[in-house]
């Protein structure tokens, strides 16, 4: 039974998603712990409602990020994370903590990465005349929004798009990508070969 510890900053309705399909889709997992360094954050209360164990490790509180970082790896160590699954957590990670868990750390973009990397993506991406817009679920390495792409799942952009509503049709999308690239990653169905990821049941399972 591999642990899982996922990283939060606010609404947490990726963690959601991922807490569930866990549970129904019975995965050689469980999710012990969410960690947020916001103590408002929603995604807490549903946490808390599921019996998972909460932290809340305020970065404001650390006079430097290597030591929220380190703090923050402690407290990751403490639930014997096997995977960290970054879900809107807003912090940038410092080269150590991101070595700490090559390999087993996750994030979700909103961009069809290496598009439009850092924040507003959807606000650029209607500017620029994009077509289709999307997410991304990477492995994280020390480059902000980089690293081996996972999973990706593309929506079109439509005329008389918003940020908002252009966000909305994204997010419905990464609900269904972020917990499948997380349930292969934890049955070890994930293969990489020269930072290219690839699926041992095919690549129509990265592509949403
Ligand atoms: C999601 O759209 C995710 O892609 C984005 O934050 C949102 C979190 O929503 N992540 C990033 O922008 C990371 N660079 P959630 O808290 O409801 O899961």
């Amino acid at each position: 039974m591999k642990n899982i510890v996922i990283l939060i900053s606010g609404r947490g309705s990726n963690m959601e998603a991922i807490v569930r399909a866990c549970a129904d889709e019975g995965w050689p997992a469980q999710v012990s712990a969410v960690i947020s360094n916001r103590a408002d954050a929603q995604g807490l209360t549903f946490a808390r409602e599921q019996g998972i164990a909460t932290a809340v490790l305020d970065h404001k509180g650390f006079v430097s990020r290597e030591a929220f970082d380190a703090e923050l790896a402690r407290r990751i160590d403490g639930f014997a994370a096997d995977v960290v699954v970054l879900a809107g957590f807003m912090r940038i990670l410092t080269d150590g903590f991101v070595a700490r868990y090559e390999g087993r750390m996750v994030n979700v973009h909103p961009s069809l990465l290496p598009a439009f990397t850092g924040l507003n993506t959807h606000r650029r991406a209607i500017e620029a005349g994009c077509k289709l817009a999307g997410a991304t679920v990477h492995f994280v390495t020390p480059t902000l929004d980089h690293g081996p792409i996972i999973a990706q799942a593309v929506v079109p952009v439509l005329a008389g798009d918003t940020p908002e509503t252009l966000g909305a049709r994204v997010l419905e999308r990464e609900h269904v990508m972020y917990p499948r690239a997380v349930g292969s990653l934890v049955r070890g169905e994930l293969r990489m070969v020269g930072g290219v990821v690839t699926h041992a049941l095919g690549e129509s399972q990265l592509l949403l």
